[in-house]
């Protein structure tokens, strides 16, 4: 060993060879897992995919860089717990593609804002932050309640998850277009259906426009629907039993 040791000072090309057999082990250790993902990712109950409305509402939050000041993910640490709520499980950004876990906290973290505020709270605040948050230095978004959602391509945008193996069926891709008014609107011909696709999505009309299907109405469906899925005290009680 002490030879081996000595040999490797005094010879630098051995020592590379070294360090390349050393950091393959440690990068395969870590690396390999992450092939058996469905390993690694523990079921939770509860997770479903975007309704077509939220999907829309995520992309205007990629769109607008919302990203860059919000984080998505509470660390289980106990600051983060208390301010926040439940620290965020792999599951519930297991149908984000890319992720939103972020890496800056200008604002607080997002993923549990979901019920946090009302719609008009989001309304006012997105349009004027500081008409609700004196000293906030979040930047307004005026344009987004008057501007029309373009849906035209929410199908294809389904598919293209279905490919990626968001768990979509046929029926949330041939309805993808309907389910955006069907969201909005709670005496649409099609609500049972809608909530029988999409468990648990909010179904009202977001921006008080009704007249106007806005980007307004997809970001705020998306804000209220983070982090709303997993239902926390039934994961703790299961999470209790496996570990009796
Ligand atoms: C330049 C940084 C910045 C950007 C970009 C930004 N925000 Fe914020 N946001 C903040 C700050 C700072 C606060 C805290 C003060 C406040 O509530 O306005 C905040 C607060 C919030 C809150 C309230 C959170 C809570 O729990 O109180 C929401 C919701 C929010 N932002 C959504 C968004 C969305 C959606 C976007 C993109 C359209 C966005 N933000 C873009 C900085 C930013």
């Amino acid at each position: 060993m002490m030879k081996l040791h000595k040999y490797l000072e005094k010879n630098s090309f051995g020592l590379l060879l070294g360090i390349i057999a050393v950091v393959s082990v440690g990068g395969l250790v870590e690396i390999t897992p992450l092939f058996y993902i469905d390993n690694t990712i523990e079921e939770v109950e509860g997770m479903r995919p975007y309704s077509p409305l939220e999907l829309e509402g995520r992309n205007i939050y990629v769109r607008e860089g919302c990203y860059t000041c919000h984080s998505q993910m509470v660390r289980p640490l106990r600051d983060e717990v208390e301010r926040y709520g439940h620290y965020s499980l792999a599951a519930e950004s297991m149908y984000d593609r890319p992720f939103q876990w972020g890496s800056k906290r200008t604002g607080p973290d997002l993923a549990r804002v979901g019920g946090k505020y009302s719609d008009e709270w989001h309304k006012l605040h997105m349009e004027d932050p500081r008409a609700v948050v004196p000293e906030s230095i979040m930047p307004p978004y005026r344009f987004l309640s008057k501007r029309e959602l373009n849906y035209q391509r929410i199908e294809a945008d389904l598919k293209a998850n279905q490919k990626l193996g968001v768990p979509y069926t046929d029926e949330m891709v041939a309805k993808a277009f309907e389910d955006i008014t069907n969201q909005l609107d709670e005496d649409a011909d099609d609500y049972d259906g809608f909530v029988a696709r999409y468990p648990k999505a909010v179904v009202r009309d977001f921006d008080g426009n009704p007249g106007l299907v806005s980007e307004m109405d997809a970001l705020i469906a998306y804000m209220q629907m983070l982090g709303t899925l997993v239902d926390f005290d039934a994961y703790e009680a299961k999470k209790d039993e496996n570990l009796r």
